[in-house]
């Protein structure tokens, strides 16, 4: 499939799916706390998403029975919400939500601390955030889609962190899920070239140690083969004639 350039309707869609998600993880990000399970939040935010008007793009995608992955310390992404799975202080917690609105997908991930972790941890998570920041640099019309790849591994290769190979960022608008896809680690070719209606899901998933990753027996949850914790981040930006326009964020910058 080609990749598919949005008209101005379209963007002004894709703006409106991308604030009300922006809304949603930060209403989430008030609910995290010990104690709370995984399906809590799955509840929660399912809320969140209908009470918007809009429609849980992950619910039920592929079978995945939930409207947020909620991954916790060593799994890495997908991690299915359980009333089982009590968050605790000391955990880091990934959500990664989107939703529908008129048609139109957004999708974004953050991943939250849960009262005190190690420095080395919060490192993880800060380069996790930057190497999204650091890539989106490059998100310009006339640049290379893996530019982007290249300025993330670059970075996030200097700290010596596992970059997921298995997963990867993607297209998204009328479907979740559109070309390109978009590796987060250093390619041979540069790739096609951005232009301005692109919209993408740029999508770190960093692990402090190897970047392997295996799934557990529910065939859904992504962990690192070495158990060692791993972070993610996620916004769905827009290509512009300047600067990529972050549709997932606030000007909080959540
Ligand atoms: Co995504």
């Amino acid at each position: 499939m080609a990749v598919t350039i949005k008209s101005p309707r379209e963007i002004a869609c894709m703006r409106e799916a991308g604030r009300l998600l922006a809304e949603v993880h930060e209403e989430l990000a008030g609910i995290i706390r010990p104690g709370i399970s995984t399906k809590d939040i799955d509840r929660e935010c399912e809320k969140l998403i209908r009470e918007r008007g809009c429609t849980p793009n992950f619910l039920h995608y592929q079978g995945y029975p939930a409207s947020v992955c909620v991954s916790v310390n060593e799994e890495v992404v997908h991690g299915i919400p359980r009333d089982s799975h009590i968050i605790k202080e000391g955990d880091i917690v990934s959500l990664d939500t989107g939703l529908i609105y008129k048609g139109y997908h957004s999708d974004a991930a953050r991943t939250h601390a849960v009262g005190q972790i190690s420095a080395d941890v919060q490192r993880l998570m800060d380069v996790t955030k930057q190497s999204f920041f650091e890539g989106i640099k490059m998100a310009r019309a006339g640049n290379r889609l893996f530019d982007i790849s290249n300025a993330i591994d670059a970075y996030v290769s200097s700290f010596g962190y596992g970059i997921v190979r298995a997963l990867v960022g993607h297209g998204i608008g009328t479907k979740l899920h559109e070309d390109p896809q978009i590796p987060n680690f250093a390619q041979r070719r540069r790739g096609i070239k951005l232009r301005p209606g692109m919209t993408l899901a740029v999508e770190p998933m960093i692990n402090m140690g190897t970047a392997e990753v295996e799934w557990l027996s529910d065939d859904w949850t992504v962990i690192s083969r070495d158990h060692s914790y791993s972070a993610h981040y996620e916004n769905t930006i827009l290509i512009t004639d300047g600067e990529p326009e972050i549709l997932t964020l606030t000007s909080a910058r959540s």
